[in-house]
């Protein structure tokens, strides 16, 4: 991971690369200066060159951003955040949209505008589930990759009429490699052809086994369409975060999660994020990938302006100075200038990566022409 083009280490030396590569010849090493050399030799070859080296490491400048251990005692339960998962056209989105809307409260329904793509639910036993409305499969892939674990569990969606499919095994493997618990919402059981025990035995076959085939694994049949059983699915939802028994420090600077982001013309840079841990404030100073703000205004699920949001509550963010990326993680920092050297740190690394894999490309691109 760290390492430099020979090009881009001369410019920072203010040297030719041609010194450099004559350098690392003396040392028995053939080089082009679009090759990457590591950090110790690049250091030695500094060195050589009369320069004075300071290195700065990811972790100097990470530290601290993140407190992974966090002995606080003032840990308090928090809600369980449920990504919707499943092949094409099973019902992802009806789900979701009859879930939320089984909770508008009457007189208002059809007139709620969904501002975010995350949103809180009350489950029947007054419990808050928070569901993520983004991500396909390849989200919940790239966040995985970048390390961010935003969902507790997995409702994956299987179409009654059509069985498990394709990207039902996808997303059984992706919620078995991120360890979250699934639950399975056989869904559209109102239709003629619904055959619930087909997928029952169909997913016995990729290791998944019902309760009823004996294994630990809850179905609820429901009809996203008619809205049937929706209320027990919430409660299956429930208990299984019982058991996860999720708690959190909600009183700490707040540390979250980018579900989606965008430049809105009239507002600037927006950002959904899923706090997770601590309390997000107006006037917070944040980063997020290489971005950085100052909050300026919440938006909660309901559109309304909030002061403050806790853990497993999603958020519409105001105040970044640019769009931060999906993924990214969030953190609240002591003041500007820390929320600078960071960015700008990020912001560098970015480049230099950038850098790297264009000249990378370059490279074999010339080597493929000559
Ligand atoms: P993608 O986002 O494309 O992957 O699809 P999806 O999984 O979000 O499915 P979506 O909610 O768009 O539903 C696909 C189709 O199935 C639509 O025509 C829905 O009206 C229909 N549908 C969804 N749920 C039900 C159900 O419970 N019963 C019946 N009969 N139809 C349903
Ligand atoms: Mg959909």
């Amino acid at each position: 991971p760290e390492a430099i083009t020979i090009q881009e280490l001369a410019n920072r030396m203010a040297e030719r690369a041609v010194d450099v590569i004559r350098m690392l010849m003396k040392q028995g090493a053939m080089h082009k200066i679009t090759d990457v050399i590591d950090a110790d030799t690049a250091q030695l070859i500094a060195e050589e060159l009369g320069h004075t080296v300071k290195r700065v490491a990811a972790s100097d400048v990470e530290e601290g951003l993140f407190d992974v251990a966090d002995n606080s005692t003032d840990i308090e339960p928090r809600s369980p955040v449920v990504t919707v998962m499943g092949h094409v056209d099973h019902g992802k989105t009806s789900l979701l949209d009859s879930l939320r809307h089984a909770n508008v409260v009457s007189g208002e329904a059809g007139g709620i505008t969904q501002h975010i793509g995350a949103y809180q639910v009350t489950s029947p036993d007054g419990k808050k589930i928070t569901f993520i409305d983004t991500p396909g499969h390849a989200a919940f892939t790239a966040m995985r990759a970048r390390g961010a674990k935003v969902t507790d569990v997995v409702i994956l969606v299987v179409a009654a009429d059509d069985g498990v499919m394709p990207q039902t095994i996808e997303a059984i493997n992706h919620a078995k490699a991120a360890k979250v618990p699934m639950i399975i919402a056989i869904n559209k059981i109102d239709k003629p052809d619904a055959k619930p025990e087909r997928v029952r035995t169909e997913l016995l076959q990729h290791e998944v086994q019902v309760e009823s085939m004996g294994g630990q694994v809850v179905d609820v049949e429901v009809s996203a369409k008619n809205k049937t059983n929706l209320d027990k699915l919430l409660e299956m939802i429930s208990l299984q975060a019982d058991l996860l028994d999720l708690k959190t420090n909600a009183s700490r600077p707040a540390e979250g999660t980018v579900i989606e982001a965008k430049l809105d013309r009239g507002r600037g840079p927006v950002a959904t994020v899923l706090v997770q841990r601590g309390t997000l404030r107006v006037g917070d100073i944040i980063v997020a990938g290489a971005e950085m703000g100052r909050v300026r205004a919440l938006i909660s699920d309901q559109g309304e302006t909030v002061n403050e949001a806790g853990p497993s509550v999603p958020v519409e963010v105001l105040g970044f100075n640019g769009p931060p990326e999906a993924g990214d993680r969030l953190a609240v920092v002591e003041n500007e200038a820390r929320a600078r050297q960071v960015t700008s740190y990020r912001a560098h690394q970015k480049r230099e990566n950038a850098a790297a894999s264009a000249s990378g490309m370059r490279g074999s691109l010339e080597q493929m022409m000559s």
